[in-house]
């Protein structure tokens, strides 16, 4: 689209990990700086809009402030950055029509507008359409957070002609390219947290991959649903999900691989650390990694694949003692010749603290948006463009 000293209203993804006041990862807000720097160059005045934290009372603001990624975006930036500490106001207005070409404002947290009645996170169409009336041209660069219907990811671009990034369009390319049309033999390695989630992915993946390598709290899930004892293990307990776990595993019995050995804790005694079968599982019991000889035997499919998808970690990765799994994993997939990927929070976080993130393909700076990509083939934020 033409954004030559058009108004823009751009969608970024800034739900970067903070952690006392200081922002852990700024992978999202470096991965928008070719939209970004593009539209300064065009000459755009740009009007940024993110999500950051959940937002759900009055007490929930301070913390989730967007102030600090304006801050951030500012040391990265050669042009003006503005900070907006409303998502409207008539000052807002005002402030956006004296902006220069190239300038860029950051305006507060959308979220703050679920507070108290969800507009932004039920696409209330008056907020929608008040954010559009800012502008000449809407940019969707948000790909984390494409999958939610949302009045600044999904509603703003009924008012506005509209397009996405290019952090979005890379991300749709690679992922079409490596994961939607993967070349074969395609291994899915896949654990972490979030086990509702992961059903879904499971059965639209299965047919499409040769191998589905389980760990963490999705493996937990399909022992305990083949009859074995998990103790206090991450699980998940909802019957349904087991059923359908046990029916993909027998369905899929040549492609899934699940752990036939553990490192355990007990829930009582961290530092109780033990390597057992996994029918030597007790009640009090907690499983927190694979074990040796799940590594080995994950190995040698992982160095006979062509592509890897990973998504989630082996285990509790943050703790020494629990992360050996995780990074013998992901350093035999970094040192092989296959095609690796790497979608969703943890997954990239653990790539990125043994330092492998070079020797990766592709890191997505989404999670659950990865995900329902995935699956869907598509993501309601983006589809929504490509119909305008
Ligand atoms: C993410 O971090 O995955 C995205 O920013 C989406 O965040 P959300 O799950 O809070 O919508």
């Amino acid at each position: 689209m033409d954004v030559k000293n058009k108004r823009v209203l751009l969608r970024c993804d800034f739900n970067v990990p903070v952690a006392d006041g200081k922002i852990l990862d700024d992978s999202k807000i470096i991965a928008s700086l070719n939209t970004i720097n593009y539209l300064v160059k065009e000459g755009a005045r740009i009007i940024i809009l993110s999500h950051f934290g959940k937002v759900k009372s009055e007490e929930d603001k301070p913390k989730n402030s967007l102030a600090i990624v304006a801050a951030r975006l500012q040391e990265l930036v050669s042009t003006k950055v503005i900070f907006s500490k409303q998502t409207r106001s008539l000052y807002l207005e005002a402030k956006i029509d004296s902006m220069n070409p190239g300038e860029i404002i950051v305006l507060e947290n959308t979220r703050f507008e679920d507070v108290p009645n969800k507009l932004e996170s039920g696409n209330d169409s008056q907020l929608a359409m008040y954010w559009a009336g800012l502008a000449d041209i809407f940019c969707l660069d948000a790909f984390g957070s494409a999958h939610r219907k949302h009045a600044s990811t999904y509603g703003v671009a009924t008012y506005l002609p509209s397009c996405i990034g290019f952090l979005v369009q890379h991300e749709v390319e690679m992922l079409d390219k490596y994961v939607l049309a993967a070349k074969k033999p395609f291994t899915i390695v896949m654990g972490g947290a979030k086990v509702e989630d992961k059903v879904a992915l499971i059965e639209a993946l299965l047919p499409r991959c040769d191998h589905l390598l389980l760990t963490g709290g999705i493996a937990n899930s399909c022992l305990l649903s083949l009859g074995f004892t998990v103790g206090s293990s991450l699980r998940t307990n909802d019957p349904q999900i087991l059923a359908r776990l046990r029916v993909l595993l027998g369905r899929f019995r040549d492609k899934v691989m699940v752990p036939g050995d553990v490192i355990i804790s007990r829930a009582y005694n961290d530092d109780f650390v033990e390597h057992v079968n996994i029918d030597k599982i007790e009640l009090d019991d907690a499983i927190y990694d694979i074990g040796f000889k799940t590594i080995n035997k994950y190995k040698e499919v992982i160095n006979s694949s062509e592509t890897i998808f990973v998504n989630g970690t082996a285990g509790k990765y943050e703790d020494i003692k629990f992360a050996t799994g995780t990074r013998e994993l992901l350093q035999s997939i970094a040192d092989s010749k296959a095609i690796k990927i790497v979608g969703g929070g943890d997954g990239v976080s653990a790539v990125k603290k043994f330092g492998l993130e070079d020797k990766f393909t592709f890191l997505s700076t989404g999670g659950g948006a990865t995900l329902e990509y995935i699956i869907n083939e598509g993501l309601p934020a983006i589809d929504n463009i490509q119909d305008v």
